[in-house]
């Protein structure tokens, strides 16, 4: 059995615990502000190891380290530039993952092998007080089977990974909800490379312009953003997004199998049978919400699931990107 410990808050004894786990190469689970995340020894490349292996995770995906401060990223860093300070200062603590030239003390699993490190500093007290209790910095993605929904619950954790991980940190549901925004910074142009919680008009007033890195990964696209595989995030379920409207009742109605319909605002009519789930028409709830949902459906048995599609602008960035990755074609 996975041992789950509830963990009330930063000073919580369970914290020490993980941490000495985590100093002998363990696998601990915590959580952040967006997802829970799969934690090791960022400087160890052995405990780095296990947690490509527990999470079936190919060797060419890099993961983010956790730190506690600005000054500690600075450590793994070749060149912190005043881009990065001024980010750092306005969104650390928080849902901002940094990509920036890794100094030659970030073991190369960490990297997948390539010149550049991903920095974050969660502002879950739980996570803070973790990586400060270890001392080091955490590696961590987040604490799913690759290709996998992201965990938002303890028990997401545990249903995906389970022995694989030696203790997993429960803090109740995440808050966010959604994976941070990833900023790279070590080109000329600074490019979101995956949205998130902080959208792209927030990192502008600071650092103008931001280009937004177009999604679809195919082979000899932008290396920088390895990890971006189009089916991400996945349901087991067959997710397809609709309008509603014409021919909505008449697809649900054809549609074999258990079936769930989510709405955003205002719930229609469904035929019977049919399962109806109303979402409100707030992007930052519905990310909250939308993978517990879907690890929900996936429970449940559910088939197919239509969800209404969200609106184009920019506060439904990061739920659009989601979404869109979920309801891809599986790859061969
Ligand atoms: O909110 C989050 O970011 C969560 C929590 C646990 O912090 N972590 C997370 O990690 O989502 P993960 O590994 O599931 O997603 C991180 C993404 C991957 O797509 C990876 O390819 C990308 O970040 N990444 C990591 N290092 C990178 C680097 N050096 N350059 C470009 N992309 C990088
Ligand atoms: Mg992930």
């Amino acid at each position: 059995m996975t041992r789950i410990l509830p963990v009330a808050g930063p000073s919580d004894p369970a914290i020490a615990e993980a941490a000495a786990l985590l100093r002998a190469g363990g696998l601990v689970a915590f959580p952040t502000e967006t997802v829970y995340g799969l934690g090791a020894d960022g400087l160890n490349p052995a405990a780095v190891a296990r947690i490509y292996a527990a999470k079936g995770r190919p060797a060419t995906n890099p993961v983010i380290l956790h730190v506690a401060d600005a000054a500690s990223a600075q450590a793994l860093v070749s060149r912190w530039s005043p881009a990065a300070q001024e980010l750092a200062e306005r969104f650390w603590p928080g849902p901002l993952t940094l990509v920036l030239p890794a100094s030659g003390t970030v073991p190369s699993i960490v990297r997948a092998g390539g010149p550049s490190v991903a920095l974050r500093c969660p502002a879950h007290p739980v996570a803070l007080a973790l990586i400060r209790a270890t001392g080091r910095p955490l590696a961590a993605p987040s604490a799913n089977r690759s290709q996998h929904l992201s965990p938002t619950l303890a028990q997401h954790v545990a249903s995906s990974l389970g022995e694989a991980v030696d203790l997993i940190l429960d803090g109740g549901p995440t808050e966010a909800g959604l994976e941070s925004t990833i900023l790279d910074l070590s080109s000329d142009r600074p490019c979101v490379l995956r949205p998130g919680p902080i959208p792209p008009a927030d990192l502008e007033v600071l650092v103008g312009p931001v280009d937004l890195w177009a999604g679809a990964v195919r082979a000899g696209d932008r290396q920088a953003a390895p990890g971006m595989a189009e089916r991400h995030y996945a349901p087991r379920a067959r997710l397809q997004l609709v309008a509603p409207g014409s021919g909505l009742r008449e697809t649900l109605r054809e549609t074999p199998g258990s079936v769930a319909y989510v709405a955003l605002g205002t719930l229609p009519p469904l035929p019977p049978g049919v399962r109806g789930i109303l979402l409100p028409l707030d992007a930052d709830m519905v990310g909250a919400r939308l993978y517990a949902l879907l690890h929900e459906l996936d429970d449940a048995g559910c088939e197919r699931i239509f969800m209404e599609r969200p609106p184009e602008d920019e506060a439904w960035l990061a739920v659009r990107d989601r979404l869109r990755r979920a309801s891809a074609k599986e790859q061969p």
